[in-house]
């Protein structure tokens, strides 16, 4: 099932299944939260790696963190490879003059003048947290499809690459943080195309009340939370957008209640920006805190970048071209990126038998283990389940690089790898 939103948003349209006892219940928690909303069996380990350069080590807010302690070939719940493994510290983010630093600086700016610096910053904290931060603390529950191998990067069983900023509410709660901001990269499978790639970056807002705050007011405590956290989000989209038409949307996440989504009305259509809601009371309570309430936001800065700066794809924000990095500059909000080149797609069609352990997230992994950045989309074009009850699917790969025109040989190249490594490592039958 696979609901078509775009990733750094992260919010919501997109449901999720959870399997619960009582049937097949759908919510919504992030959009990437993800297409094939099944368990499955994880990607068999890789134990080539064709596109990118091994990566021995990595630096991660002045730690260093080795290849082997991540991308480990001999534990069967591992299942990140080197090229994600590669991301690890590149913090797009802390990049001033970068379009996702540029947006995450203009955030800034808002809470810093609305809110007399009140809110804390944190934006180098570890991206390699528990399966208990980044699940357990925000009440995610034991059988959310998001704790999959199939969505989520394990190093080990009890390690992920956080798959959400929300994975840090609950330990700055602990340490005594009650108003902050988290920024971060953050990972998940996930399908390809021009607005889905494994890594990108969140912002978590947190704002803890005490009954004083809602004292005064009429209002019981979780209304007191929801307006101000509208109001405050309200104000933010206006400073990133200026005047717009915004709505919100009732929906559903396991940390919040009520939970809401901002739409805003842009190029003819609504557009998901974030997802927030007043924290339940449970998340508070782990972190002692009895008799408060809190609201939360997160939002997806590469949705709002590609928005904003007018960015067409995803791959984009990772190219190191000259002419990429060239158009932006440090508090130059919106600046109108303008496309270099549009160099020819070249297109790719693969069929085979599926069984049942495989998942489009899987095969994707193999797309862009082998052909890197250098693939734009995979599309399921056709489906069907023969008299004998096998079923087919035939995917369409489309080549395309950013940076320069692709050869028909180096082309031809990585769909014959595609075609070796799928039926090697999914289990497939090709036809
Ligand atoms: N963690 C959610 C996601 O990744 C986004 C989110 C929604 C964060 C609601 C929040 C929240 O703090 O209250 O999609």
């Amino acid at each position: 099932m696979t609901i078509f939103s775009v990733q750094s948003t992260i919010f919501s349209r997109a449901s999720v299944v959870l399997l619960s006892s009582n049937g097949l219940k759908r919510f919504s928690f992030a959009s990437s939260f993800s297409s094939n909303a099944v368990y499955s069996s994880p990607l068999p380990k890789t134990k080539k790696r064709r596109c990118y350069p091994i990566v021995s080590a990595v630096d991660i807010a002045g730690v260093t963190i080795a290849r082997n302690d991540v991308v480990r070939d001999d534990d069967p719940t591992n299942n990140v490879p080197d090229s994600i493994f590669s991301k690890l510290g590149m913090q797009l983010h802390r990049r001033d003059k970068h379009p996702i630093g540029i947006i995450k600086n203009a955030i800034y700016d808002y809470f810093d003048s609305n809110y007399a610096k009140e809110f804390e910053k944190f934006e180098d904290l570890s991206p390699i947290v528990s399966t208990k931060q980044n699940f357990d603390d925000v009440l995610v529950p034991a059988d959310h499809v998001s704790r999959s191998l199939n969505d989520t990067y394990y190093v080990d069983p009890q390690t992920v690459l956080r798959c959400h900023t929300s994975a840090h509410q609950a330990e700055l709660l602990r340490k005594g943080h009650r108003r902050f901001l988290v920024t971060g990269d953050v990972y998940r499978r996930d399908s390809i195309d021009a607005t889905h790639y494994p890594v990108f970056h969140q912002m978590e807002g947190f704002c803890v009340f005490s009954p004083e705050d809602w004292n005064e007011s009429d209002i019981d405590s979780t209304l007191h939370a929801a307006e101000d956290l509208k109001k405050c989000l309200e104000g933010l989209a206006r400073h990133l957008f200026g005047a717009v038409e915004m709505r919100w949307v009732d929906t559903y996440f396991p940390f919040t209640n009520p939970s809401f989504e901002l739409e805003i009305y842009f190029k003819e259509d609504w557009l998901e920006v974030l997802g927030c809601g007043v924290t339940e009371q449970g998340i508070l309570k782990q972190s002692g805190l009895d008799n408060n309430v809190a609201w939360a936001f997160g939002l997806g800065l590469e949705r709002l970048a590609m928005v904003l700066f007018d960015i067409p794809d995803i791959r984009l924000f990772w190219s190191s071209d000259e002419r990429f990095t060239s158009q932006f500059g440090k508090g130059e909000l919106g600046v109108k990126f303008k496309p270099f080149s549009k160099y020819p797609p070249c297109y790719k069609d693969i069929s085979f038998w599926i069984s049942d352990s495989f998942t489009e997230n899987n095969f994707c992994e193999v797309v862009r283990g082998i052909a890197g950045d250098l693939v734009e989309e995979v599309k399921l074009i056709d489906n069907f389940t023969n008299k004998k009850g096998m079923t087919s699917h035939c995917y369409r790969i489309v080549f395309r690089s950013m940076e320069r025109s692709l050869t028909d040989e180096e082309v031809n190249n990585l769909q014959s790898k595609v075609r070796d490594e799928v039926q090697r490592k999914l289990n497939v039958e090709l036809r």
